[in-house]
């Protein structure tokens, strides 16, 4: 099975959204993901629900919303009603996540949960059987263009393993420095799909590196 490619739209040009965004879905994106900071969860502040609503009429791709802020809960209501398909909540910035998760789920989206490098796997087992997606986070969150942690592969091996044994329904996602080196590697641990902003929207030809990501072997 070949991993889908979820575009980073945190490395586009924000000015001029639309055009990247018709460029990533036209060369065969399968989702796009939404990087929301808040200054606070982490070091970084990027955008929030106006440029999900402002996206939302310019494509069909799913759009999921990676949620690095405190208190997601807060929010749920204003992400759905803009246009996000998906909403991943940190573990870390909720401790009891289960009726956040199920929140989610009643607004009619599809629910993940994501840990940090630090974070062990051993904190978002309990919500394996609800979610849609384990986001694992590759490096700390915050920033495009950082180098791949290599200490998160047994992580992502742990994952797929205790997934698979319990036969649950979910994808594992891996989110940062994920680039045509670092594909294969992931791939191998058991992500299924591959989180990638800079190594997408940096390159001159975005389409060629969806085609390649898309077509990565596990090594
Ligand atoms: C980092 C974000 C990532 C980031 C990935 O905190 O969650 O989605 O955009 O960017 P690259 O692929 O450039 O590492
Ligand atoms: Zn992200």
């Amino acid at each position: 099975m070949n991993p889908l490619i979820a575009p980073s739209l945190l490395s586009a040009d924000f000015s001029c959204l639309r055009e990247d965004i018709r460029r990533v879905e036209e060369g065969g994106a399968d989702l796009l993901h939404l990087d929301v900071m808040d200054g606070c969860f982490v070091p970084n502040i990027t955008f929030g629900p106006p440029l999900i609503r402002s996206i939302r009429p310019h494509t069909r791709l799913l759009l999921e919303a990676h949620l690095m802020i405190n208190d997601p809960a807060k929010f749920l209501e204003a992400f759905v009603a803009a246009g996000a398909d998906r909403i991943i909540i940190h573990a870390e910035a909720v401790p009891q996540a289960l009726a956040v998760l199920a929140k989610i789920r009643e607004l009619g989206a599809q629910a993940g949960v994501s840990i940090k490098p630090k974070t062990p796997l051993a904190s978002v087992e309990p919500y394996l059987p609800v979610v849609q997606t384990l986001l694992i986070m590759t490096v700390e969150p915050g920033f495009g263009g950082q180098a791949f942690l290599p200490e998160t592969l047994p992580k992502i091996e742990a994952a797929r393993a205790l997934i698979d044994r319990h036969g649950y329904q979910l994808d594992i996602a891996v989110d940062g420095g994920i680039n045509l080196e670092t594909a294969p590697r992931v791939i191998a641990a058991g992500a299924n799909v591959l989180i990638a902003g800079n190594a997408v929207f940096g390159q001159p030809d975005p389409a060629a590196v969806i085609r390649q990501l898309k077509n990565a072997k596990p090594a």
